[in-house]
């Protein structure tokens, strides 16, 4: 079986997850269902980024030690992800042990084979990113990754020879143009950071303490991107004494960050694993943010919204098919309540919603809810209709390969609208008045087929509502799999239920537009 090693980055436990930070793990989930739907053996790992002086401040503040506030937070992110039915294979944490002795072991020998060195810095200190930044890099005087205050700071701390890999890492990036998706990233890292001259990057602090310390030099604790980045080979045992998931697994097939952390992984890491003499990950994709109207999600604007209320009122489907679709591919995509709303109402209830019942009901109507065999009595508008359905399904899983997800589900919508549209132009209670069977049969076997089709291109990120359609349909378990996707020849005396259920309800739109602004904070 062909591996597929996936991960989303590690969060800063220092807040509650909002639909932003859920969007990253979302979609990796998406990637592993649909790989796995395809044969692979899909791994996926997620986890939390426990150190730093960020998570040691909101401890304090909360009268706390950071490890008590890092316990309590990995807590709340297994929960999330567990309500969000997120399967992932391994959830790391950098403070545990399996992480921290093999970074510090990392730390040791980058210095002894001269990567590492000691110095003095001096520069503009970003302090939520706990990052360092030169003159030219800040924007306006402020931080070119958050746009907030930085403050002159100096100390003793050591380097990364960056430069040493710069080389080499221009020509990785020649030799694999699909390295970094979308390739705009990949240009933006090469112009602003590689063709000036990387600079070398201060891999530890001794400003606070919350950290891995530096063995031979304890009063520096490290970095926290050399501590963090490696949580991806660190979860597969590098560096200890059981390293098979890391033979097995690694290089990652797809690594999915935010636009913020791109630099990062698509810079630093890449070296550190030059450095490291290990293979370097085959893609990192960096997505957009969700957006509100007003700009960025923050607590002083009032407007972050988080999962938990809006899975409770609207299920889990709904929410994922919403931040998926929204958000195109590398591109920024905006949460309004209205959008929900009217998504909710026109794609799941209207379309995909009344295909289900209208086919449900005019089966039991018409055949007491049965379906016998293929046919294509309607000759020109079956083969049609099968030719749109066969390509579209092809283009639905060129976007899943190529991971733009929205199109993959834009794609499936067409392929329930063009369904829809079969209905009107076979207008089968004609066919029932006139009493051509055959005519009638071979439309209802179509529409059986087709939302069977449809149940499962939507799996990846709709489990439960794939299952209710297949179940209402009574799809036998074996042709609920991907590869029985591309044919017309499957089903065979399928009994449908009698008693449909509404898959989604329809929203009194003003009344829900305002039940979730009321979720805003
Ligand atoms: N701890 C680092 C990552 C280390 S990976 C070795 C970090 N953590 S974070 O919690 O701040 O962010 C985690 C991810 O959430 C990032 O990929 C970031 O881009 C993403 N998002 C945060 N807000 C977001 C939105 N509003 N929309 C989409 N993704 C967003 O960075």
């Amino acid at each position: 079986m062909e591996k597929f090693y996936l991960t989303t980055p590690i969060y800063y436990p220092s807040g509650k997850f909002h639909i932003g930070t859920a969007y990253t793990t979302v979609l990796a989930n998406t990637i592993k269902r649909y790989k796995k739907a395809r044969g692979y053996d899909a791994y996926l790992l997620t986890g939390t980024d426990e150190h730093g002086q960020k998570i040691e401040q909101v401890a304090m503040k909360e009268g706390k030690t950071p490890q008590e506030h890092v316990d309590k937070m990995a807590e709340e992110a297994k929960k999330l992800w567990n309500l969000m039915e997120i399967e992932y294979d391994d959830f790391i944490r950098t403070t545990q042990e399996r992480h921290e002795t093999v970074v510090a072991d990392i730390f040791d020998r980058l210095m002894e084979q001269g990567d590492i060195y000691k110095s003095e810095y001096e520069g503009w200190y970003c302090m939520p990113c706990e990052t360092y930044f030169t003159e030219r890099q800040l924007v306006d005087g402020k931080c070119p990754d958050c746009g907030r205050e930085v403050k002159k700071m100096k100390e003793e701390a050591y380097f990364f020879n960056m430069k040493k890999y710069a080389d080499r890492l221009i020509q990785f990036y020649h030799d694999n143009p699909n390295f970094i998706l979308p390739e705009s990233r990949k240009n933006e890292l090469f112009n602003n950071f590689l063709k000036p001259g990387l600079e070398d990057l201060c891999v530890s602090r001794t400003s606070f303490d919350w950290g891995i310390k530096v063995k031979k030099d304890p009063k520096h604790v490290i970095y926290v991107w050399l501590d963090a980045l490696t949580n991806y080979i660190t979860a597969l045992g590098y560096g200890s004494q059981d390293d098979s998931l890391m033979k097995k697994y690694w290089p990652a097939d797809l690594q999915l960050v935010g636009k913020d952390i791109i630099r990062f992984h698509g810079i630093y890491w890449p070296i550190f694993l030059m450095a490291l003499g290990l293979p370097i990950p085959k893609q990192i994709y960096a997505h957009g943010w969700i957006m509100m109207k007003d700009g960025k999600m923050s607590k002083s604007k009032g407007n972050v919204i988080y999962p938990e209320p809006l899975i409770e009122r609207y299920g889990l489907d709904a929410f994922q098919y919403f931040i998926l679709r929204e958000m195109s591919f590398g591109q920024d995509g905006t949460f309004t309540p209205e959008s929900f709303v009217e998504r909710f109402n026109f794609d799941l209830c209207n379309d995909l919603g009344n295909l289900l019942n209208r086919t449900i009901g005019m089966l039991n109507k018409y055949f007491d809810g049965k379906v016998e065999k293929y046919c294509d009595a309607n000759k020109e508008l079956d083969k049609t209709l099968e030719n749109y359905a066969i390509g579209s399904i092809a283009q639905v899983e060129n976007e899943f390969d190529t991971y733009y997800i929205s199109n993959a589900i834009a794609e499936t919508w067409n392929l329930v609208a063009r369904t829809n549209k079969y209905i009107d132009e076979t207008a089968p209670w004609v066919l029932y008045k006139e009493e051509k069977q055959e005519e009638l049969k071979s439309v209802m076997y179509h529409l059986v087929e087709n939302l069977r089709k449809i149940a499962i291109l939507i799996s990846p990120y709709m489990k439960h509502t794939s299952n209710r359609i297949l179940d209402q349909l009574n799809i036998p378990e074996n042709l609920r799999t991907w590869d029985t996707l591309h044919t017309y020849d499957k089903i065979a005396n399928i009994q449908v239920t009698k008693t449909p259920d509404v898959l989604f309800a329809r929203l009194e739109k003003e009344q829900e537009i305002e039940a979730i602004k009321g979720m805003m904070k």
